[in-house]
């Protein structure tokens, strides 16, 4: 015990298994995609650094070990445990409920008996593995419980929590039987930090209603018994970007381009392509979507020899049943649209249950002219930050839902309400009339938002937060 001054625990970790023929393979493992490890991966080589969390293997035991110069530290879990932690606790209560409770949220206490339990398991990691005064880094929900049991385990350490999904309302957040034991749990820490600012004062508000915390600016105090303030924490948003240097590097190679136009080819060189990138997810409005697009077709406002729509949905929790129901509804959708729609030669929507590798990815960006990014609620959607930095010539359309966190800094984006089919029809229209002046103004303006704020400056701003000392007023 006792060895890294920085930890980042995570449900999972920033790894996957791998086999020897799968490009990146080392020892059986390789980096799992996404801008948190690229973010995180100076700092824990910078200071003596770990990451804990889960490695995706079920019942699997694995010793602490290092990959791309990383020490990883994997925490056990059985196939109960992902059962009634992950799929049940984490993934069917606690992600309907801070997603507006799209679908509705289960509750049940043998669940929640093992989200405790399994919040316990890793703050024991952390324990054993921190040095005197680390610095800690907790992220997202499957994890809330893990900064209250480190602060009374190590009141020597740092503690900071990042909520990468949205933070509901009160009125929402009252239907969870253990609201209290949560709040608690995430103000262990010293900052809790949130995507958006709305996110942040729902989250002081339930302070406040459920715990009876004073909440003066962005400091919550946390009582003792005797009704004098025992800890502060600190909640505020830092929302969070991409890897912006790999997303335009790849939007450059000769390669890339040269596959978004096979792309484009490959589709009969439609006038426009429309696409979609998700985890196949209920939040995701890929329904919302899937119908805007059928009545513009129905309603003859476009063809499909000149608007394509490619929708990309990634495979997610399969084994939850939420995620089994919307499989067979958007799959029997897209079967409907395209029997009705296609020809011999040009097909309605391109459906790939698949997930793809981030060359792919860009190559699908660059081909495609308007993005439509539908979600019901999203804490932030990072496809939006990708399309955007990947159009290196300001041209293409983004269509964002005002209920993704994106939306806060792509102002210059379509926004629009997915619940509103007319709007969103309208919507999707401008986009695909959109004259190349206007959109190019456009994607300039949110280019540079996003070139000026990548995921490490979310990061480094996030842990310079952290590490300032809290001022009492
Ligand atoms: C969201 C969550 C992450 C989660 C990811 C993939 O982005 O905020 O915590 O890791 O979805 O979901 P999964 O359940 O496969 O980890």
């Amino acid at each position: 015990g006792g060895q890294f001054d920085f930890i980042v625990v995570s449900n999972r970790l920033p790894v996957d298994r791998c086999s020897p023929e799968d490009t990146g393979c080392e020892d059986g493992w390789r980096r799992s995609p996404g801008g948190l490890v690229t973010a995180l991966a100076p700092m824990m080589t910078k200071t003596d650094g770990a990451w804990v969390g889960w490695h995706g293997a079920p019942d699997e035991t694995v010793k602490p070990f290092s990959h791309g110069g990383i020490d990883l530290v994997p925490v056990h879990l059985s196939t109960a445990d992902i059962e009634l932690f992950y799929e049940g606790f984490s993934n069917a209560t606690l992600w309907p409920l801070y997603h507006d409770v799209i679908a509705p949220p289960e509750f049940h206490r043998t669940w929640w008996d093992s989200y405790r339990k399994v919040n316990r398991r890793f703050a024991d990691a952390v324990v054993h593995h921190a040095a005197e005064g680390a610095t800690v880094w907790v992220q997202d929900y499957q994890l809330q419980l893990v900064p209250k049991m480190l602060r009374e385990a190590r009141p020597d350490l740092k503690i900071g929590f990042f909520n990468h999904i949205p933070f509901p309302p009160p009125e929402i957040f009252a239907q969870l039987p253990w609201r209290r034991a949560i709040i608690d749990g995430l103000l262990g820490a010293d900052l809790v930090g949130f995507q958006r600012s709305s996110d942040a004062g729902n989250f002081m508000r339930s302070a406040r209603r459920f715990l009876g915390a004073s909440v003066k600016q962005q400091q919550v105090h946390v009582k003792g018994n005797d009704g004098d303030t025992t800890h502060i924490a600190r909640a505020q948003a830092f929302p969070i970007s991409i890897d912006v240097k790999q997303i335009s590097e790849l939007a450059r190679k000769p390669e890339v381009i040269e596959r978004a136009r096979q792309i484009r080819r490959d589709l009969g060189n439609p006038k426009t392509i429309l696409l979609g990138v998700d985890r196949l997810d209920y939040t995701k409005g890929i329904r919302h979507r899937l119908k805007a697009y059928e009545e513009l077709l129905a309603d003859g406002k476009v063809t499909v020899q000149d608007a394509t729509l490619i929708q990309v949905a990634s495979p997610s929790r399969e084994r939850v049943e939420q995620y089994r129901l919307l499989r067979e509804e958007v799959e029997g959708t897209v079967g409907h649209i395209n029997g009705t729609y296609d020809t011999m030669e040009s097909t309605a929507v391109r459906y790939l249950h698949h997930s793809y590798p981030i060359e792919e990815m860009v190559a699908l960006y660059l081909a495609a002219d308007v993005m439509l990014v539908t979600a019901l609620r999203d804490g932030m959607n990072l496809v939006a930050k990708e399309y955007v930095t990947a159009r290196t010539n300001n041209d293409g359309a983004l269509v964002l839902s005002e209920f993704a966190g994106a939306a806060d800094q792509l102002k210059q984006a379509l926004l629009m309400n997915p619940h509103d089919i007319d709007g969103l029809k309208d919507t999707i229209m401008k986009a695909v009339n959109m004259q190349p002046a206007e959109a190019s103004r456009r994607m300039r303006a949110m280019r540079k938002q996003i070139l000026d704020h990548d995921v490490d400056l979310w990061s480094s701003d996030f842990l310079a937060a952290l590490a300032e000392k809290v001022v009492r007023d």
